[in-house]
């Protein structure tokens, strides 16, 4: 949208301070340090910039940023396109020291209230008195109105410096951009520090700053991943997640962020961390021993507790007719990669079910695959969903809900290859039932897989038609695009359509509703 939201690389920064970087070298720390680019060293410029929403979406967006050194008074004036800049908005400054590198990252939060429903801003970014970054966004629509939205993990930090970066995480954000969802989700592990111990705030400011071209202009509502724990910074090793977004509050005293809500138009987003109740261990390691970081059971049942309280709720609002979970370490994967996960399905599924969940969306594993719908479970399995329709192209979301695994952002590795059992020939999942063991058996919930190793990447999209009137059926739309790998240079290969369905429910706002139909 301007100059500053040019995508940066690693090659022009440098450490202030004297310390260096090389590849595959180390840092040696002797105190708070901090990090900028050399080429702006005598300026103070905002990076990092991301938007989301506040918990009313139609009213409150936060603009977020970094700043390479302190500032003072940084703000954001905020003004509709068709009056200009009007409100000043003071941010909040957060700070954390990286652990393992004592790296100082200024993260300023300004939290813009007060907004039109469906009305476009513009912003600027202020601090020093100068304008270090303009830009747009547009807020949640009222009401049940049509809208996008947009939903892929696992997408790295597109610098290919770092480890398990590929170009092909610039090409995302692009193609998110380019679908001008209202929002997008992301469906955890977002930059992948902790895959570059000693370099993890470097990573973070490359992750930003790749997907700035999108969301500079349009909420992006992260989930936490496994590769959002950095052990040693904070308890759960999310402080860098934690300093460098404001998300809609949760209720806890201790977990601010790790899980929260919102809503636009008819759908609610509950967006969960499955960390807590994965019995997978691929968490971050300690640098000093090397050991993983046990987060399983972490909050003490505070999570489930919230997301019961948060689904019964709906469960009674005649405003929401869908509801959409966004978390990490899928329930239902038959990938050779990481699989289901046991813990999932005792904790989370079955309030899904209990509370008639429509859509279930992940990543962790690399690539891309649809359940059929679902609903409870068979019996004398490994809590295996219960197939309730085969239907392809017309899903029956009044019956049960799909769960999708949309990994393909932009990871190095893709993980597309798929579990058969070879004596009769079905999908296969292997399901982590305790952190050590994995467990086989037949997945006949299985849809689509993608097995195209050509096309690795992808992104999914979603319009939601509301329906006309009270009680009438509402519709959601929904297509898998491949995003062709880029090169590096010159224009982004069209997406190109690989799966899509439309799932009908009805409204929740009919005659004689009084309680979310448990399916
Ligand atoms: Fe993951």
């Amino acid at each position: 949208m301007t100059e500053s939201l040019e995508r940066t690389g690693v090659s022009r920064r440098s450490f202030i301070g004297g310390i260096g970087i090389t590849a595959g070298g180390l840092v040696v720390a002797s105190g708070p340090i901090l990090w900028q680019q050399s080429a702006k060293a005598d300026t103070v410029t905002a990076e990092q910039v991301h938007l989301t929403f506040g918990e009313d979406p139609t009213s409150e967006v936060v603009v977020s940023w970094v700043t390479p050194t302190s500032v003072s008074n940084p703000k954001v004036i905020v003004g509709t396109t068709a009056d200009g800049f009007g409100r000043t908005i003071a941010a909040e400054t957060r700070t954390y020291t990286d652990s393992n590198n004592g790296i100082v990252t200024i993260a300023q939060h300004a939290r813009v209230d007060g907004l039109r429903p469906g009305t476009d801003y513009v912003y600027r970014i202020v601090s020093d008195g100068e304008t270090q970054l303009s830009s747009a966004f547009r807020t949640a629509p009222a009401g049940r109105v049509p809208f996008r939205f947009t939903s892929v993990g696992d997408i790295a930090c597109g610098d290919t410096a770092f480890s398990k970066a590929s170009l092909n995480a610039v090409a995302t954000a692009a193609q998110v951009e380019q679908f001008d969802p209202v929002v997008h989700l992301v469906n955890g592990d977002l930059s992948y520090a902790n895959s570059n111990q000693m370099f993890q705030p470097q990573v973070w400011e490359e992750y930003f700053d790749n997907t700035q071209l999108s969301s500079a202009n349009r909420p992006w509502m992260p989930t936490i991943g496994n590769h959002e724990n950095e052990p040693g910074n904070g308890p759960q090793g999310y402080l860098s997640y934690q300093t460098r977004f404001t998300l809609p509050e949760n209720g806890s005293r201790d977990f601010e962020g790790n899980w929260y809500k919102f809503q636009v138009s008819s759908v609610l987003f509950v967006m969960l961390d499955n960390n807590d109740v994965c019995y997978q261990v691929d968490t971050g390691t300690f640098l000093s021993t090397g050991d993983s970081q046990i987060l399983t059971g972490y909050s003490g049942g505070a999570q489930e507790r919230w997301l019961e309280e948060t689904l019964r709720e709906a469960s009674f609002d005649t405003s929401v007719d869908w509801i959409v979970v966004v978390m990490h370490q899928p329930a239902m994967s038959t990938s050779d990669a990481e699989g289901s996960d046991l813990g999932i399905r005792q904790h989370f599924m079955p309030l899904f079910y209990k509370y008639g969940v429509d859509f279930v969306l992940a990543g962790h594993d690399h690539d891309y695959e649809r359940s059929f719908v679902v609903h409870g479970t068979d019996s004398d399995t490994i809590l295996r969903p219960h197939v309730v329709s085969t239907d392809l192209d017309k899903v029956d979301s009044d019956k049960g809900l799909v769960h999708l695994v949309i990994g393909t952002g932009g990871t190095a590795g893709h993980d597309d290859v798929y579990l058969t059992d070879t004596a009769d020939d079905e999908p296969e999942e292997g399901i982590n039932v305790s952190g050590t063991e994995i467990v086989t058996e037949d997945a006949p919930w299985s849809a689509v897989t993608d097995p195209n190793t050509t096309f690795p990447w992808g992104l999914g999209v979603f319009d939601v038609d509301p329906g006309r009137f009270p009680g009438d059926k509402t519709t959601m739309t929904f297509t898998y695009y491949h995003t062709s790998a880029w090169s590096g240079s010159g224009s982004f290969p069209a997406p190109v359509e690989f799966d899509t369905f439309t799932a009908t429910r009805t409204r929740s706002d009919g005659f004689g509703f009084r309680q979310r139909d448990a399916k």
